[in-house]
């Protein structure tokens, strides 16, 4: 106490060498915009050779050009956190909020019950006071087996949360603690731990037996009237709202085996009808939040996917540590942990970690206002997730949120609370709309930590050494294109919806934020600028039509110097946040693959549903793979193995860059050409080269691999057609 009171609970620091990164930025800019003259200055006349590629070429550079701008808001001005949490509990112990954590799942094929368990055991065993922490499990799939599993994980707490305490053990999900290969500290606790890892292999084995078989044991079902509820049951896309709640904190009676206090534990499968729009991951947040808001109404809100297990049980204090605190606390509507994944292989094949964004540039929108809205690992204030508007008078004061009173049964009360999970319960009220997370966007997430930074709120990034949360990365190519396009669509929406960053939120965030919002939401377009420059230069390459300055030329130095300054740059900021060469290699080749299959399918996506035509679906990734497919991932090999249209556009332009460099350099080998291709398109052959190089993997997977994870014969067959028209076509009619 005494003059601790005054110490803040956070401190952020500026990133270092900011100066220094700015003249950098100053110098290619200049170097764009030498660039953008020369290409005005020197179109090709009417008639002349190149006139279109060249005009072509200029719109892809302007673009590349601005959008390289918008992505410099990203690393203006990067700030670093970090909390004291002794001070937290110095000053607060006694009078710490309660905290309601969110688990979402959505089907119990993709996401195994024995994981989503396992979340929610990392989850109630954070260091923080039981009787403050109330757990729920959303279960958008309405699966008895994901019910079950849950029952039997909150037997299990009784024996997991006290051995968690007493020994103090990270990480706390049953699973990623058994696999780590910590050894016991002494012989008490491996005793101990011989017995817990019994209790847990046993329960996994019964709800592994019972997802096999696909149903629940009789004798479970008798005990249980919980079960009942499944009997008027339909299917997943039509059921009435299931609700138990499976520990009551205020029942005395549920304590740990040691006679402590347990979490609060909900299901919920909220009411689904086919009728009624059910409006994805938001409707199921929006639905906790009610029914939580009769059962604990904790002030702050945690969320995270049933994938993404605590990695750190002090991850709540952090958290409050920002909230809390008694100068800038009352800003901050959200703290966003970064997404970090286990299963990620050294070199990162498919860049899943977004390594960049998460240790470079979430750093950077939180120093300009706070990071975007994530969907997991994010803990929200309740009030301001709800609607609240900015003032400077809010404080959030913990203690005047009301206990709430209950005198009915917990049947009783559980049937009344059913009503607030009910299909049409958000029909013409506020909920989606203003209250909650939005409706309508693919990206919930994102728009929704956009509206409230409108309201005026700030945000936080905390991005601790350990990291707090860790989830299952894809390992498929196909997942994570997939993935991406939903993202790049979602976030294409956002720009033109009534919350776009570039036009709505003008006036009303920081004007770098914006930027930063902007580079995010146009992902898509980036596709068009992209395509053109990996196929055209190419083409004109092969019929020996320069489009980029001579080596002798002073405007080679702009292209040359901005093409190196950023790739350089991009390198050195990739082995910054932690990464290998291999791996940013990887992550060019990922670059590549997004923006021209991804991106451009989200793009038409998007484009088309402007004008009314399609109506875009909501696909989940999915999350376990099989033993083959784990096997060429951990050797990092790609795999591609499913026939996609994205793949046949990628293995499309490899081969129209493999016959265009092959066919030059045959040419320049055997004549003289070799000269002149050196001296008036030393460019196109090198960015020619390079796309040959970087397709290496998809050349592999077409013509030398046999196992399954190789490019289908039907893709391979139509790509070589397509990419042979296109190198004979251009050729011919040009
Ligand atoms: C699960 O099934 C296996 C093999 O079918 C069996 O050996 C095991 O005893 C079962 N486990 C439980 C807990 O019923
Ligand atoms: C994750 O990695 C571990 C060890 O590398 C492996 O045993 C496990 O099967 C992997 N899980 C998935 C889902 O790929
Ligand atoms: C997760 O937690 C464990 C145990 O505390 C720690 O050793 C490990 O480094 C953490 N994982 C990551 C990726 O930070």
């Amino acid at each position: 106490m005494g003059s601790d009171e005054f110490l803040p609970l956070f401190e952020t620091r500026r990133a270092k060498g900011r100066v220094l990164y700015r003249l950098l930025v100053v110098s290619v800019f200049v170097g764009i915009c030498l660039i953008w003259i020369h290409r005005v200055s020197h179109i090709p006349r009417k008639g002349e050779d190149g006139r279109w590629g060249w005009i072509g070429l200029l719109g892809a550079e302007l673009w590349f050009g601005l959008y390289w701008l918008l992505t410099q808001a990203h690393r203006w001005n990067p700030v670093y956190r970090c909390t004291f949490k002794d001070r937290l509990s110095q000053r607060h112990e006694k009078d710490l909020p309660k905290v309601d954590i969110f688990v979402c799942t959505a089907d119990p094929v993709i996401e195994p019950p024995v994981m989503v368990i396992n979340t929610i055991l990392s989850v109630m065993a954070y260091d923080y006071p039981p009787e403050k922490l109330s757990v729920y499990l959303s279960d958008d799939g309405g699966s008895d087996l994901t019910y079950y599993a849950l029952r039997e994980a909150s037997h299990f707490a009784k024996h997991w949360l006290p051995f968690c305490k007493k020994f103090k053990v990270e990480p706390r999900s049953p699973a990623a603690y058994f696999n780590s290969s910590d050894d016991p500290l002494d012989a008490n606790q491996s005793k101990e731990l011989v017995l817990i890892k019994k209790l847990y292999e046993e329960m996994e084995s019964r709800i592994e037996n019972e997802t096999k078989l696909g149903r629940i044991p009789e004798e479970a079902h008798s005990k249980h009237t919980g079960f009942s509820q499944w009997d008027s049951y339909s299917s997943q896309r039509d059921h009435a709202t299931i609700l138990q709640i499976i520990i009551d904190g205020r029942d005395t009676n549920a304590t740990d085996k040691d006679g402590f206090v347990l979490p609060t534990l909900v299901y919920l499968a909220r009411e689904k009808r086919p009728q009624h729009h059910h409006n994805f991951k938001a409707g199921a947040m929006n639905a906790l939040i009610r029914v939580s808001s009769e059962i604990s109404n904790a002030p702050i809100i945690l969320n995270v996917d049933c994938d993404m297990y605590s990695n750190n049980s002090y991850s709540v204090r952090d958290a409050l540590c920002f909230f809390m605190d008694e100068e800038k606390g009352h800003e901050v509507a959200f703290v966003q942990f970064p997404q970090n994944f286990k299963n990620v292989t050294r070199n990162d094949l498919y860049d899943a970690f977004l390594r960049v964004s998460s240790e470079l540039e979430f750093h950077g929108l939180d120093g300009c206002g706070g990071p975007l809205y994530t969907g997991t690992g994010c803990f929200h204030r309740r009030d301001i997730l709800c609607g609240r508007k900015f003032s400077k008078e809010y404080k959030g004061d913990w203690r005047s949120v009301k206990d709430i009173k209950r005198e009915e049964s917990v049947l009783e009360f559980e049937e009344k609370l059913k009503g607030l999970a009910s299909s049409t319960y958000d029909k013409n009220t506020q909920w989606g709309k203003e209250m909650g997370l939005l409706y309508g966007c693919p990206v919930e997430d994102v728009i929704t930590g956009l509206s409230i930074q409108c309201r005026g709120w700030k945000s936080v990034y905390f991005n601790p050494l350990r990291n707090a949360f860790l989830g299952v990365a894809p390992n498929t190519l196909p997942d994570i294109l997939v993935q991406h396009k939903r993202w790049s669509e979602g976030d294409l929406q956002i720009f033109f919806s009534r919350y776009s960053p570039a036009w709505y939120a003008y006036g009303k965030i920081n004007l770098v934020l914006q930027m930063g919002y902007s580079a995010y939401c146009l992902w898509a377009p980036n596709s068009l600028a992209t395509l053109y420059y990996s196929v055209i230069p190419s083409l004109y390459l092969l019929r020996g039509i320069p489009l980029f300055p001579q080596n002798s030329s002073p405007w080679f130095i702009p292209f040359a110097y901005v093409i190196t300054a950023k790739h350089i740059c991009g390198l050195a900021e990739f082995l910054w946040c932690g990464g290998t060469i291999l791996g940013w290699w990887n992550s060019q080749r990922m670059w590549l693959y997004k923006r021209t299959s991804s991106y451009l399918f989200a793009f038409m996506d998007t484009i088309l549903k402007l004008l009314g035509f399609a109506e875009s679906g909501f696909v989940i990734s999915a999350k376990i793979a099989d033993q083959d497919v784990s096997q060429r991932y951990e050797k990092e090999i790609m795999e591609f193995g499913t026939s996609t249209p994205m793949f046949t556009i990628l293995s499309t332009l490899a081969l129209i860059n493999l016959v265009c460099f092959v066919e030059v350099l045959i040419e320049a080998l055997m004549g003289k050409g070799i000269m002149r291709v050196y001296e008036t398109m030393s460019l196109q052959f090198v960015l020619c080269g390079i796309l040959v190089l970087i397709n290496l993997p998809l050349y592999q997977a077409l013509f030398l691999r046999k196992d399954k994870g190789k490019l289908p014969s039907s893709i391979a067959a139509k790509s070589i057609v397509l990419a042979l028209f296109a190198c004979v076509g251009f050729t011919l009619l040009y």
